[in-house]
């Protein structure tokens, strides 16, 4: 093997990730005594928390009644019943306190005349046990993202958190029975770090980037979801991959919920509010996956708009142009550049686009990994937690609620914090690490980065993308399931005949992006075998040959192992159908009407 130079550092806790989640532990575990350090691929500030907008969840009641039990009530109904409800119930309840925290620590939300955070309707979120649409998401307004990403990364600097930027991390440091740390290659200057940590805390993001078409940037590729899942453990739900009903036609680029919460409306190509025959109480304003699935049957029948009749509309003009700069000035901008349309006059094309990934690294509400066996389906993988996108601790099982994805990088990340300064003291010496700790990482690094086949990484994943596009759609088929499986396998396969051109280790970004795709592989794989597997239909799992929810047979996890040949062997846990506490009870299944 080549010789690499290797750094070694020592410290109570590594977070791997600066979007919020990544962010909101890693201060959280400087302000409690801990020495921490963040590493990160990108700046901080340019991760993809960032490009959220719309509004953070959380039931503060100031434009009308609401209650943190209804905002519970919704997510677990949103969850189509997959979602941990001890888990649910503690994000819910958390949800008030962190949202006032976020607004201590500077975050410019917008204002109502009478100076209170401003709250607008979102998909899903509805008063009394859904009885009609609530105003709960607290919104800064279309850039909640970027205000809450901005004012954690200033807090972070405040606490003098320690960052390594621009550092890629390549596996975890394992002996199969705990975690002891992390390797990373910093892209710079080509140099190894060996991060040894009591705790490493994930906030990796998601994988949207295994799709052809998504509202995620570049850089979501699933990089921790690989790390554990070449560590042998489990990925949970991937399966449930989510569509947000507006992304803009042809781009995918992302025009919020809170454009519909606004007032926005869809029309099909007869000039149709078709979501009042879907969603009669909801309408626009239905989940995610409920409407989605709704414009996806409306261009199926015929009832697309343009040429192709391809796409559906998205109606903001009658709001005017003040709103609409008030409120949404970052979409109708966006609108404008990629779309080419002026939303105060005219309507802007849009399409599901994929959005957010339910599945990832099993965790409870602590933000502790989980390594499941059938006597103990919650038992902890010491040393390693996860938090945000990459972690499926489960809130949002089948299916995700808008704003509730801010709502758990804020409460989840501060969860971890907690959680580390309960079970770490800080200083204490560390394990001593596996024999040959860095071998793993640094074999796998250099079989990638000196392949010679004939394909680029490029070709690799544009036909990864495909396949996920095509196959793992929002409505699924047995045939369309199978045959995906067998085109992600024969993709996986094809990752041995990689061809890298640049051998270097300074700033290489084609290494690095095969080693991305080497992670949106693992991700890609265990979705569509999920998937293929999970006969029934469940939140954003749509399948038309098994077109019911089975509660009986399916209201439980999946846990997919990736084997080293990329076969991916399927187990199951149960789903916790209990709460935290007795404030509240189980919220008992039964059909979701919007
Ligand atoms: O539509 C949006 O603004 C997205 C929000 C979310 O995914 O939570």
């Amino acid at each position: 093997m080549v010789k690499y130079n290797i750094i070694d550092h020592h410290y109570d806790v590594i977070v791997v990730g600066a979007g919020g989640a990544g962010l909101r532990a890693t201060f959280g575990m400087v302000e409690k005594g801990l020495k921490t350090a963040c590493i990160t691929k990108v700046f901080p500030t340019r991760s993809h928390t960032v490009a959220a907008q719309g509004g953070v969840g959380a039931a503060l009641g100031n434009m009308a009644e609401d209650k943190w039990e209804w905002h519970m009530y919704d997510t677990v109904k949103g969850s189509d019943w997959l979602g941990d409800q001890d888990a649910i119930e503690y994000m819910c309840r958390e949800a008030i306190p962190a949202v006032r925290e976020l607004e201590h620590y500077g975050v410019p939300f917008s204002r109502t005349e009478d100076g209170k955070i401003y709250q607008r309707p979102f998909g899903g979120h509805m008063r009394d046990y859904g009885e009609a649409p609530v105003q709960r998401a607290c919104a800064a307004a279309d850039r909640t993202g970027h205000a809450i990403l901005h004012t954690l990364y200033q807090q972070s600097l405040k606490h003098k958190a320690e960052f390594f930027i621009e550092f890629f991390a390549l596996d975890l440091i394992t002996d199969g029975d705990s975690c002891y740390g992390v390797i990373a290659l910093e892209m710079a200057t080509g140099d190894i770090h060996r991060f040894q940590a009591h705790q490493v805390v994930l906030a990796t993001g998601g994988y949207g980037r295994s799709y052809f078409s998504c509202t995620s940037a570049h850089t979501c590729t699933g990089d921790g979801n690989g790390m554990v899942a070449r560590a042998g453990l489990p990925l949970q739900d991937m399966e449930f991959v989510q569509f947000h009903p507006t992304g803009i036609y042809g781009a995918g680029v992302l025009i919020t919920e809170g454009a519909r919460g606004e007032g926005g409306y869809l029309t099909n190509s007869e000039g149709e509010r078709f979501m009042e025959r879907y969603a009669p109480t909801a309408k626009d304003l239905a989940s995610r996956d409920v409407v989605s699935r709704a414009m996806t049957m409306e261009i199926r029948e015929g009832r697309g708009v343009g040429k192709n009749k391809d796409h559906i509309m998205l109606h903001l003009e009658h709001l005017g142009p003040e709103v609409l700069y008030e409120r949404l000035p970052g979409i109708t901008e966006t609108a404008k550049i990629f779309a080419g349309v002026d939303a105060t006059i005219e309507p802007i094309p849009v399409l599901p686009t994929v959005h957010y990934n339910m599945g990832g690294i099993p965790t409870n509400y602590f933000g502790e990994v989980l390594s499941p066996t059938k006597e103990d389906p919650d038992r902890v993988f010491p040393g390693l937690m996860a938090v945000g996108e990459c972690a499926s601790v489960s809130v949002h099982g089948a299916n995700r609620l808008g704003t509730n994805s801010l709502l758990d990088i804020v409460v989840f990340g501060r969860a971890a914090a907690l959680r580390c300064s309960e079970i770490i003291k800080s200083g204490e010496k560390l394990p001593k690490l596996p024999i040959d700790s860095e071998k793993f990482a640094l074999s796998r690094l250099e079989k990638i980065r000196f392949a010679n086949g004939k394909l680029r990484t490029s070709e690799i994943r544009s036909n990864l993308q495909v396949a996920m596009q095509n196959d793992a759609a929002v409505f699924r088929t047995s045939k369309s399931l199978e045959e995906g499986c067998e085109k992600i396998l024969e993709v996986a396969r094809s990752f041995k005949e990689l061809s890298i051109s640049d051998n270097s280790l300074i700033f290489n970004t084609d290494l690095i992006e095969a080693l991305e795709l080497d992670n949106l592989i693992a991700c890609a794989l265990t979705t569509i075998v999920g998937a293929e597997a999970r006969q029934e239909s469940r939140g954003a799992h749509a399948h038309e040959d098994f077109p019911d929810r089975d509660d009986d047979e399916w209201m439980k996890h999946t846990l997919a192992y990736v084997n080293e040949d990329w076969s991916v062997d399927l187990d199951y846990r149960p789903v916790h159908n209990f709460t935290l506490s007795q404030d509240v009870n189980y919220i008992e299944p039964k059909a979701r009407v919007y």
